[in-house]
């Protein structure tokens, strides 16, 4: 409805901060990642310009190595922990020392087909998003698959995927300090202390060896092949590719590149769980977590059938789209962040991959449960599966570009 498009419209305005925009107020007061990358698309709808401008803006936050950080500090906000003196990253920008799930680039590419003619900004970027997407080559894979290095990395950042790494974390000496996630949004809506404990000992790791990812390789507790990371980055080498071949780059590295990862993500396949799962590379086990990251396949552009029945099991567990956790595994939280809430932005890359592929069943429910949720409560961070409460943040700005882009 025009009534709910102004009103994203006006979500996105309201957290733009000149140039990039906050996923939201008070809990998340800076850049991130890829909610950087759904926000550009979002604004694409409405103001073209503005969108190319929050792409470029985080490309100019790169490190050095190619890495594009998941935080870019841009100005300091006490209303947020850990900030950049506790990161202590290494890029030109004050930033955290992890990346997120590299969406950028098929961002870039939906709005290169809205907006041809930005072209020339789309060309200078082009290099920026292959660097890094080889520094994942370089520093990230495991037979293939694309690991995290900390939960915050993969974006779903309590996710069952993490327990079994989580508690072969030691954090007894990780020191005071003070979260304010939890003065923003409901304790019950959020990590616990338990698992912040870790988070930030994994920073602390990470800031003792100066972000070294060769380092980290040897010595980081937590390295987690994802779904997530795989599918996300298999996607956005394809969408680089076609973008090369436009420009007419040579794109055969990046074709290289596409059948690693293509093998890579047949090592996430579990048998027993019929469905894509993180593999804990450090236990060199699976974790046996059926998730919505596991249905990334089809927007990997892998149409694979072996992953229908989770999918459609999910689906029918659920009154409102595709929940972060399967509704029916033992631990299932309807309101805690990712053990079970369902996210508008990954009903999204799961429904319009599966738009893709042809299987319009599931994607026109997804699409449309996705729809029902912001037209009931507006564009809240996530939702109950289950009831449909608006949980977690609200005024979000990926969900009203969801609303903007597809759902809508
Ligand atoms: C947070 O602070 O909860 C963020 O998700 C970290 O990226």
């Amino acid at each position: 409805s025009m009534d709910l498009t102004e009103k994203a419209q006006g979500i996105l305005r309201g957290n733009d901060r000149g140039g990039y925009t906050l996923p939201t107020k008070g809990l998340y007061p800076y850049q991130w990642n890829w909610d950087s990358a759904f926000a550009a698309w979002g604004f694409a709808t409405f103001d073209a310009d503005r969108g190319w401008q929050e792409l470029e803006t985080l490309m100019s936050g790169q490190w050095e190595d190619g890495m594009i950080p998941h935080i870019l500090f841009h100005r300091p906000d006490p209303g947020y922990f850990p900030g950049p003196d506790v990161w202590q990253g290494r890029g030109p920008i004050p930033s955290s020392g992890i990346s997120q799930p590299p969406v950028a680039a098929s961002f870039m590419a939906k709005m290169l087909a809205m907006d041809p003619t930005g072209e020339a900004r789309a060309r200078a970027m082009w290099p920026a998003l292959k660097r890094w997407h080889r520094w994942f080559m370089d520093w990230r894979l495991d037979r293939g698959a694309v690991c995290v290095t900390h939960p915050w990395e993969a974006g779903r950042d309590n996710a069952p995927d993490w327990d079994g790494a989580m508690r072969a974390i030691d954090a007894d000496d990780v020191g005071e300090y003070t979260r304010r996630d939890t003065s923003h949004v409901d304790p019950a809506m959020r990590p616990t202390k338990y698992d912040y404990d870790r988070y930030l000992k994994l920073v602390q790791i990470g800031v003792s060896v100066g972000w070294d990812h060769e380092k980290l390789r040897e010595i980081n507790p937590f390295r987690v092949a994802d779904p997530t990371m795989t599918f996300t980055l298999l996607r956005a080498q394809r969408d680089l590719a076609a973008m090369g071949r436009r420009f007419g780059e040579d794109v055969s590295e990046i074709e290289e590149w596409i059948a690693v990862l293509e093998d890579g993500a047949e090592t996430l396949w579990n048998p027993e769980i019929g469905g894509y799962d993180s593999r804990d590379v450090r236990a060199g086990r699976f974790n046996g977590v059926l998730s919505n990251a596991s249905m990334l396949c089809w927007y990997a552009g892998i149409n694979d059938a072996r992953a229908l029945p989770a999918l459609e099991r999910m689906l029918a567990a659920a009154e409102y789209g595709l929940a972060s956790y399967d509704p029916e595994a033992e631990g299932f939280e309807s309101l805690r962040y990712w053990r079970g809430p369902t996210w508008p932005i990954m009903n999204y890359l799961v429904g319009s991959g599966l738009e893709e592929q042809g299987l319009d069943g599931p994607a026109a429910r997804i699409r449309r449960d996705t729809a029902r949720l912001m037209e009931a409560h507006g564009f809240a961070e996530y939702y109950d599966p289950h009831t449909s409460a608006p949980a977690g943040g609200g005024s979000f700005t990926w969900t009203a570009a969801v609303w903007l882009g597809w759902a809508g």
